[in-house]
């Protein structure tokens, strides 16, 4: 049976660092709470007309995973996108990058699967190359949170965390004993509200809403009951982990490599704990990024892969939890 294998990984980040110490001046916070609290030094911002969009950072991160796939574009035969903060409310921004590509007519398919996307696209593209219908599948994950980000001590609980940037992989059949193990996604809906953007979005009228004109309000940010989300994350993403190493062969010491969502990093902390893992098992890059959310695994899986952290046969896990909830996880001999 054909299997799927990453053929080939790239990410973008956009130019402009924001370091906590900028954040500060923006909001009443401090270097210290930020470090304490999440790890994060610093995080990417596009800058207001630098040209950067949601789709525009995927595709650069897509051109340099085609290339170092060692495939043209033309050799691309399906793409997923995966984001949460889209260049439009629709069209997703999925057919956006595969404009820009010039991708010709080839399916694109959009995924709102927040912090998970990234995870949910590879199963999803893992399904289709074993069923035969692609070769080339082309995935990114790509936010732009700063657009959108509440920048003064309101908003002081969600946007210290947030970070833009995008990665993006090429996955590609493979006869060979390599590439996807198993996968697993998750969600419980029941927690839908605990990390959400409620509106703007059809549940309300919205001509009501803009009548009323209550563009301050503070269902048009980000909401995060962040105690819960960290508990939540620690337990699904252990859970994720074992469900994909179960049955597999593997234990948790065979790991080369487990890259987890940067959501925060006392979570990816915690569950290198849980697992009994070195340091030099778990990459983690939060801390000069903050949480790029469906970009978080690719960016990191890729700048591993360019300091030489994965090489060809070694067992890399990937493991993710975010908004939804969902989550989810993906064993892969490299
Ligand atoms: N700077 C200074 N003080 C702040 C800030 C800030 N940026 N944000 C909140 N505070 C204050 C709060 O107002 C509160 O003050 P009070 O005690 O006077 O009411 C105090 O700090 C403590 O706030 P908590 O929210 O209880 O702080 P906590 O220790 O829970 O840390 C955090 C908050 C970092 C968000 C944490 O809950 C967390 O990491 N949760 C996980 C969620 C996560 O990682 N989300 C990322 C996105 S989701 C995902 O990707 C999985």
């Amino acid at each position: 049976m054909m299997r799927t294998r990453i053929a080939g990984i790239g990410h973008y980040l956009p130019e402009k660092i924001v370091t906590n110490a900028d954040l500060e001046k923006i909001m009443d916070t401090t270097d210290a709470w930020i470090q304490e609290r999440t790890g994060i030094r610093e995080r990417r911002w596009v800058e207001k007309g630098d040209g950067n969009s949601t789709s525009s950072m995927g595709v650069k991160a897509a051109r340099m995973a085609i290339e170092n796939a060692g495939l043209q574009v033309s050799d691309i035969d399906y793409l997923i996108f995966a984001t949460l903060s889209p260049d439009y409310f629709f069209p997703g921004s999925g057919v956006l990058a595969q404009r820009e590509l010039g991708l010709g007519t080839i399916g694109a398919l959009d995924i709102r699967n927040q912090c998970s996307g990234f995870i949910y696209g590879l199963c999803i593209a893992d399904a289709f190359i074993k069923v035969g219908s692609y070769k080339n599948i082309l995935l990114i994950g790509s936010e732009l949170h700063s657009g959108a980000l509440e920048k003064n001590t309101r908003g002081r609980g969600v946007s210290v965390i947030f970070g833009d940037g995008a990665g993006a992989v090429v996955l590609s059949a493979t006869n060979e004993d390599r590439g996807i193990i198993k996968t697993c996604m998750h969600a419980e809906g029941e927690h839908a509200e605990q990390l959400a953007i409620i509106g703007p979005a059809t549940h309300h009228w919205v001509d009501e809403y803009i009548a009323e004109n209550n563009m301050d309000n503070p269902e048009w940010r980000a909401y995060m009951n962040g105690n819960f989300v960290f508990k939540h994350a620690i337990q699904r993403m252990g859970e994720a982990i074992n469900e994909v190493l179960d049955g597999s062969g593997y234990t948790p010491a065979d790991l080369n490599l487990l890259v987890p969502h940067q959501a925060n990093l006392r979570i990816s902390q915690m569950v290198q704990r849980q697992f009994g893992l070195g340091d030099d098992q778990v990459y983690n890059n939060i801390m000069s990024y903050g949480n790029t959310t469906a970009g978080s695994i690719p960016i990191a899986l890729s700048e591993a892969y360019q300091k030489g952290k994965v090489q060809e046969g070694d067992l890399v896990c990937l493991t993710a939890f975010g908004s939804g909830f969902t989550w989810g996880a993906a064993l892969v001999k490299w």
